[in-house]
Parts: C-alpha cells; sequence; structure tokens
C-alpha cells in the first residue's frame, strides 16, 4: 500500500460508500478508502484506489474525508482517536440531535465538519438522478465542489444551519417509511381477501399519484394556518381508520399500525378538529409536543 496523498478519502464501504468511491475514482479524483471489514475494499484497490489501515489515516490521507457509515454511533467509534485539521463530510443516516453531537464533536478536534443526506439509492450516485443535500459551513461546500459533484452532479446546499440536510432526511424517511409500510399491510390486506397482486397494483398506484397535488395543498394549509374540510376531514379519516381496522381483524392481518394511527386522528378529532383537512393533524402533532 503507497501512502501517496490522495484527492478523497471514502469512510465505509457499504453499498452507499462503495457507491460514492467508485464514483469519486470513475470521476479521476485519487481516492483512499477505509472500511471497518478491509476485504469489502477489494474492488475498488483493484480500480486504483488506496486502502488506508484506520479512519483516522484516511483522513490524515486526504483534503476532505467523506463518511458514510451505518450511523452516527459506528462514526464515533471509526473516528476515535481521530484528529485536525481535517475536513470531514457525513453523508449517513442520523437525526438532528446527533448531527449537533456530531459537529461538536468535531469541533473539539479542530475538525471541520459538514453533513449531508443522501435521498436517493447507492445505484443513482454519479448518475443525473443522484440528490445529495448539505448544510453546515458554506466554505466547506464551495471548496470541495469538484469531489461532491463526482456524486452528485447538482449538490443542493440548504443553509449554514447543521442541522437542515438531516431534518430533511428524517422527515422524507418518515413520508417513504409509512408509505411503503402503508403498501405492504394493503397488499397483505388485498391478498387474504383474495385478490390477485398484480390486479390490486393497478389500483394502488393511484393512490400514490394522489400525493403531490396534496403535498403542495398541505403545505399551502400549514402556510395560511387554515385547514379546510375539503376534499376530506379528519373524522371522515377516523372512520376509514375503524373500517380498514375491522377489516383487517376479519382477515386476520394485523390491525396494529391501523389502531396507532387512528389514535393520532382521534386525538385531534376529540380536540374539536374533526371537520378540519388532515394537515390540521401535522399542526395538532407539532402543537401537542410543544405542550408536552
Ligand atoms: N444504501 C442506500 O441506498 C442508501 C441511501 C440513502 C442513504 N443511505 C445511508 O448511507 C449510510 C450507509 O448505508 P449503506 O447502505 O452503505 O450500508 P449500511 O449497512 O447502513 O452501513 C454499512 C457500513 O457501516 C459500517 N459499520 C457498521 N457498524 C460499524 C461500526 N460499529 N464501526 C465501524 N463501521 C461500521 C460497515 O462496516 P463493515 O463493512 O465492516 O460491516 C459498512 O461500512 C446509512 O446511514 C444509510 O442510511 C444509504
Amino acid at each position: 500500500m503507497n501512502d501517496e496523498p490522495c484527492a478523497v478519502a471514502v469512510l465505509g464501504l457499504g453499498p452507499m460508500g462503495r457507491a460514492l468511491a467508485g464514483a469519486a475514482l470513475a470521476a479521476g479524483h485519487a481516492t483512499v478508502v477505509w472500511n471497518r471489514t478491509p476485504q469489502r475494499a477489494h474492488p475498488l484497490l483493484d480500480r486504483g484506489a488506496a486502502l488506508a489501515p484506520s479512519a483516522a489515516e484516511a483522513l490524515r490521507r486526504a483534503p476532505v474525508a467523506i463518511c458514510c457509515l451505518l450511523d452516527y454511533g459506528a462514526v464515533r467509534s471509526a473516528l476515535d482517536g481521530a484528529e485536525g485539521p481535517a475536513v470531514l463530510v457525513n453523508l449517513g443516516s442520523g437525526h438532528s440531535g446527533e448531527v449537533r453531537g456530531m459537529a461538536g464533536w468535531a469541533a473539539a478536534r479542530g475538525i471541520e465538519y459538514l453533513d449531508g443526506a443522501i435521498l436517493t439509492p447507492a445505484p443513482t450516485i454519479g448518475t443525473p438522478a443522484a440528490t445529495i443535500l448539505y448544510s453546515g459551513p458554506r466554505p466547506i461546500f464551495d471548496a470541495h465542489q469538484a469531489v461532491l459533484r463526482a456524486f452528485a452532479a447538482d449538490p443542493l446546499f440548504l443553509g449554514e444551519e447543521v442541522t437542515t440536510a438531516a431534518a430533511y432526511e428524517m422527515a422524507l424517511l418518515d413520508l417513504f417509511v409509512m408509505s411503503t409500510g402503508g403498501l405492504a399491510h394493503a397488499f397483505a390486506l388485498a391478498t387474504a381477501a383474495g385478490l390477485d397482486p398484480a390486479a390490486f397494483a393497478r389500483f394502488a398506484g393511484g393512490i400514490g399519484a394522489l400525493l403531490p397535488e396534496m403535498a403542495h395543498r398541505y403545505a399551502g394549509n400549514l402556510a395560511a394556518g387554515t385547514f379546510p374540510g375539503q376534499p376530506s376531514t379528519l373524522g371522515s379519516a377516523s372512520a376509514a381508520l375503524a373500517h380498514v381496522a375491522a377489516a383487517s381483524a376479519d382477515l386476520g392481518v394485523d390491525a396494529g399500525p391501523l389502531h396507532a394511527l387512528r389514535a393520532l386522528f382521534d386525538r385531534a378529532v376529540v380536540a374539536g378538529h374533526g371537520g378540519e383537512g388532515y394537515a390540521r393533524l401535522a399542526r395538532f402533532l407539532t402543537d401537542e409536543r410543544t405542550h408536552r
């Protein structure tokens, strides 16, 4: 292994880290990689990457280190003993509190820190379909454009509040897991009722197609602070959830997620919002949180 300086270090070689390192190499950047299980680096070494014996060493070898590990606990453990001056861009998933902790941890060690959130799957990295959000110090984002553009042609800077990218990622992940979980539950209900999954899929796709208009309408309602009960109300949503929960119980499909969701709607209905639209639930939940 040589120990020449590189243009970029990539820490973590899961599916996403491998895609990032591969995109850096494809863009012509000399790349040093590190992974807890070094064997995963072999295909990248064949493509010209260097392998560092530790994350701290990889950080020393390049002007910018891109980190993409399972979670923030893994980042802390991988970088135990690392010191600045160095620049760390963390693209792994985590919530705002973890990002704030990481930024403080980095600052205490003289490491400059930019946070990022990857919104698209590993195969999109290095293609026009990649979307990556960044937040934190603007000078770091500007200084490392050549590397960041290897991952996504149009890296999006959201501002200097370091937690913003993670806040977007978590809210979008909320939408993703709740809607895909709902889709899986709906297929369970359909197949338990003897429906053909392919025939069901034809109609299920139509529900997804409603979301873009609803997202813009909810945003407008939240901005205006008014929640018209058209075309549907929280009261009717609660009744619909009761129907689906009963249907699930009738067919022997776990109705737990429906009861949990209905409990949220019902709290808003009991508080007097039953005649208002769904966006009121978003306002109700955030208001509830401030009164806890
Ligand atoms: N995959 C995607 O399409 C995608 C999309 C958007 C965001 N992300 C985010 O990107 C991050 C990485 O995802 P991924 O799909 O590449 O795989 P992952 O399974 O989330 O993470 C795997 C990586 O984390 C390392 N790791 C786990 N625990 C560790 C520890 N305690 N100490 C050191 N290293 C540790 C693994 O090392 P070993 O190889 O040694 O196990 C491997 O490098 C995640 O935060 C994920 O949410 C992924």
